[in-house]
């Protein structure tokens, strides 16, 4: 079984490009930074706060998210999260519990059960670097903030999102700072990563690329 790590910071494109690959290749999809919103709607809909370690163990031990390549749809517990999940304000929380250590090691296993089928697409920022150490292709995606900013400001606007484009670079650069220079799990490249910047290219420039490398290691 295949496995092609995609990591990068927020606004790169993995997840568009990533949900692709997935359909061409058929395989897995995991979008792991879903797993991390999810605890962080859960600790918001039960009051808890992220200095209540091991409540926000618990939620991230028992939550139940189902995600749906064919619609998009998500799923937590039950309930229909697919707008909510990827709002700002989750975004903000999420990248708070994403420093959890004892968090961090139970999605850990939960990521690793994506593993089946044909072969998995894994989004995230430590795909290639600690979760998929053992990955045939580690992509590592990234884009300029501006570029990131604007994709992320369009993609608001298109849910009826209303951020200023000002604001967004802002939690954007802070969130890079936060993701990259957190102790454990960095958002780094796996010294094995081939790089790609998408600032300048299309999703079907980055798919295709991707493709020709993924053909170069295929056997
Ligand atoms: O990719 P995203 O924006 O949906 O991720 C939400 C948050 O989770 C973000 O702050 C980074 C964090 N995250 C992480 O630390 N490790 C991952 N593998 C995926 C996401």
């Amino acid at each position: 079984m295949k496995i092609v790590t995609l990591d990068g910071p927020s606004g790169s494109g993995k997840g568009t490009v990533g949900r692709l690959l997935a359909r061409i290749l058929n395989f897995n999809y995991l979008d792991s930074g879903l797993l991390y919103r999810a605890v962080a709607i859960q600790a918001i809909k039960n009051d808890i706060v992220l200095t209540d370690v091991n409540n926000i163990e618990e939620i991230a031990r028992c939550m139940n998210l189902e995600f749906s390549l064919e619609d998009n749809k998500i799923f937590l517990n039950g309930f229909d999260v697919s707008n909510l999940i990827r709002t700002e304000d989750i975004s903000i929380v999420s990248s708070k519990v994403a420093q959890l250590k004892s968090v961090r090691a139970i999605l850990h296993d939960i990521q690793r059960s994506y593993l089946k089928g044909n072969g998995l697409i894994a989004d995230g920022r430590d795909m290639g670097t600690v979760i998929f150490p053992d990955a045939d292709l580690k992509i590592f995606i990234t884009a300029s903030q501006e570029a990131r900013a604007y994709r992320r400001h369009k993609e608001l606007l298109g849910r009826g999102e209303s951020v200023s484009l000002r604001d967004l670079k802002r939690s954007i650069a802070s969130r890079d700072r936060s993701d990259s220079e957190r102790k454990i799990s960095p958002l780094v490249p796996a010294v094995d990563a081939i790089i790609i910047d998408t600032s300048h290219k299309t999703v079907e420039e980055v798919k295709n690329e991707i493709i020709k490398h993924y053909s170069s290691i295929k056997e």
